[in-house]
This record gives structure tokens, C-alpha cells and sequence, in this order.
């Protein structure tokens, strides 16, 4: 009988591999190079591992930076990848980009949770700067920190600095004397959880002041750099109900102290920032785990704001739940922008699959449409 089950099994692994390599060769012949929701294979015929992802550009070529997934377990227990491209169709493996350490007790411990790493080029200092969250081993999602790492090559290996809260000791650009002071006074214990006194509360920054000693917490997460140079991070904060927006200092390796928040009490996760003719456009998800949700879209003349929110930007089957994924990043190609999300299986987590597709324009404003298939030589 266990010989039978063993050999079912082997026939239905090497089906799901076959199909793979079979559309790839299809993909290629129709040119329809981009997929979303298909088995991505990098060179070496495995599924690309790097979730959660963002893409850097240096030189000619890209670089996709995601978490590294298990069968059964979505704790890290290997690192950060890194894969390579020079058309975004056909990636290199660049292996292990940051590693986990077997050092207990060390903040990115093998089995920590480390997630949606985005990686940055400082033209200062000529390193590559990387920022992921971190939550501590053994901890859930309490520790709610970022990490920061660095290499002096773009696949690295990148070395890790440290972990840490967001901006203690220090309130939110936009909070006056009087702000200040009434913030000072909110207390978490005054308030129900959802009545409209504890909206209104955590409009006034009612978490801020709970954190303000120990640091903002700092869970999904993106890097943003501007035109100008001026990098930024931006994450969910306050138990994930209020997006911050942190300015880095001019070696992106930590906060400058300069932030504002978006949509306070607004439960955004998972943003994915871009600058479009001057408007800065930026889109979330809401928070249900790791099932999907409708995608929600923000844009602001300011990257301080202040933020307007727009309807969900998808556009077709399964649009009210981003296409059945989350998104993670914007990726500027040429004057286009491609939508990247994370279709997750937290059941089988190496499994999960990526969504990618071109941004469209309706009005001046980004609309995601489906495509089963698409050709991104075209987008340039
Ligand atoms: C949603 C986040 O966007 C993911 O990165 C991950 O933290 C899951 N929640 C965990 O449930």
C-alpha cells in the first residue's frame, strides 16, 4: 500500500513539474512572458522563492529580492533571496541573500519571522541597504520591529546591522504643541476597541503616546526613494492601524526622525508606493492574515500628505480581492509600472504564487486590469 501511495505521489510531483516546464515553453512561444498566478521557474527549473518581494535596479540589471519559504512553515529558516534579470522574464538564482543565523537569541534567529525585504543603492556610500520586518523568535507578532542590513554587492551577502521600534521618544511631523499635549493624555485603557471615541482616539495618536517610550511598531513593509534622492520607509504601525511614512538619513541605514501617518484607524497592510507625473500613489490591502482582500489606493501631491483614498484600482475576475493576492510592490519600468503581489498558501508557503501586471491609467488614475497573460517587452 505505502509503495503505491509513494509512487502516486511521485507520478503527481513529476506532473505539476512537467506542467510547469511545459508552459514555460508555451509562455515563451507566445511570447506572453508574464503569467501571474503560474509556477515561476528560475534557471535551475525550481519555482522562484521570493515572496513578500521588491525589485531593485542597478546597472542593466534587476534584482528581486523576497522571503525564502518552507513546505510547511512560513518562519524564516533560511533568509532573503535574491534572484537576478536583465528582462524580468528570465531569472538567475543569486542564492541567500541575507541568512539567518543559528545564534540563539540573536535577533534574526533561524525560525524568526522576517518578512517583505526591499532593498535600496546608496549613492553616498556605494552600499546596497536593506530593511525587512522582523519579529523575534518565539514572540508571534509582537516585536514588531524593522531590520536593517548591508552589502557592498547587490545579491550581497548582505550583513546584518540591527533591529529595532520605530522613532521613539519622538512625535509625528505634523503633531504641534497642541497635538502634543493632547496626545500626552490618551490612554488605551479609556477607550472600547472600535467605538467611534477610540477612532477619534487613535486619529489623535493615542497608540503613538502607548509607544512613544519604546518605539512605533513596525510590521508590513516598503522603501521608497524619491527623485530628489530622500529615501523613505514606510510600514504599518500602531497595531497595524495606522501607516507611517519615516524619512531615512542620507545612508538609508536608519530613520532620520522626520514621519507622518496615513489613514489613522485605517487597517492598511502589505504598501506599494510609486511617483506618477508628480502624484505619489500608493496602494495597500486590508488585514485579514493571509487571506486576500480588496486592494485600497491612496495618493498625495506630498509624500507628507496629505492622503486622499481612492476606490480599489482592480480591475476584473476575483478584483475585489486583488486578484486573489497581496500586494507587495511598484515596480517603475521604463514610464510604465508593474503592480506586484503575493498569492500566499499558508498551508503550503513555498507554493505561494506572484501576480504581476502592468499598471493602466483611466482618468489620470492607476487601474490594475487583469490578464491571464501578458508580453512586458511591450511595456517599454
Ligand atoms: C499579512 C501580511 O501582509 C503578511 O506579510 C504576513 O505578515 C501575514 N499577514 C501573516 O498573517
Amino acid at each position: 500500500m505505502k509503495t503505491i501511495l509513494a509512487l502516486l505521489l511521485a507520478i503527481c510531483v513529476l506532473d505539476s513539474y512537467g506542467k510547469g516546464v511545459i508552459h514555460e515553453k508555451e509562455q515563451k512561444a507566445q511570447n506572453l512572458s508574464i503569467r501571474s498566478g503560474e509556477l515561476w521557474l528560475d534557471d535551475s527549473g525550481h519555482h522562484i522563492n521570493a515572496h513578500g518581494g521588491g525589485v531593485m535596479k542597478y546597472g542593466d540589471t534587476y534584482y528581486w529580492f523576497g522571503e525564502h519559504k518552507s513546505e510547511y512553515t512560513s518562519d524564516a529558516l533560511v533568509g532573503v533571496m535574491c534572484y537576478s534579470s536583465k528582462d524580468l522574464v528570465n531569472w538567475h538564482n543569486c542564492g541567500v541573500a541575507l541568512s539567518v543565523t543559528e545564534e540563539l537569541g540573536h535577533d534574526i534567529e533561524r525560525g524568526c519571522i522576517l518578512e517583505r525585504p526591499k532593498a535600496i543603492y546608496n549613492p553616498v556610500t556605494k552600499k546596497f541597504c536593506m530593511w525587512f520586518h522582523l519579529e523575534l523568535k518565539g514572540r508571534g507578532y509582537s516585536a514588531a520591529r524593522y531590520g536593517v542590513a548591508v552589502a557592498d554587492r547587490p545579491e550581497g551577502p548582505y550583513k546584518f546591522l540591527y533591529s529595532q521600534r520605530a522613532d521613539a521618544a519622538t512625535w509625528p511631523l505634523d503633531f504641534g504643541d497642541e497635538e502634543r499635549k493632547l496626545a500626552d493624555t490618551l490612554n488605551t485603557a479609556h477607550y472600547k476597541d472600535w467605538s467611534s471615541a477610540w477612532i477619534k482616539a487613535v486619529g489623535q495618536g493615542l497608540f503613538v503616546k502607548r509607544d512613544f517610550g519604546t518605539g512605533q511598531m513596525s510590521r508590513d513593509m516598503t522603501l521608497y526613494v524619491d527623485d530628489d534622492g530622500h529615501a523613505y520607509h514606510i510600514f504599518s504601525s500602531e497595531e497595524n492601524l495606522t501607516l507611517h511614512i519615516a524619512e531615512l538619513t542620507a545612508d538609508y541605514l536608519h530613520h532620520s526622525g522626520r514621519y507622518v501617518r496615513v489613514a489613522p484607524a485605517g487597517h492598511n497592510e502589505a504598501p506599494a508606493i510609486f511617483k506618477h507625473k508628480g502624484v505619489y500613489w500608493m496602494i495597500t490591502s486590508g488585514c485579514t492574515g493571509w487571506d486576500p482582500n480588496e486592494a485600497r489606493m491612496f495618493s498625495s501631491s506630498s509624500i507628507w500628505g496629505p492622503w486622499k483614498q481612492h476606490p480599489n484600482p482592480c480591475r476584473g475576475p476575483k478584483a475585489e480581492i486583488t486578484f486573489g493576492g497581496q500586494s507587495t510592490f511598484v515596480l517603475p519600468v521604463g514610464d510604465r509600472y508593474i503592480f506586484m503581489a503575493d498569492i500566499w498558501r499558508p498551508q503550503h508557503p513555498i507554493d505561494a504564487r506572484y501576480i504581476w501586471l502592468p499598471i493602466d491609467f483611466e482618468d489620470g488614475k492607476p487601474v490594475i486590469n487583469w490578464r491571464d497573460g501578458w508580453d512586458i517587452t511591450k511595456l517599454r
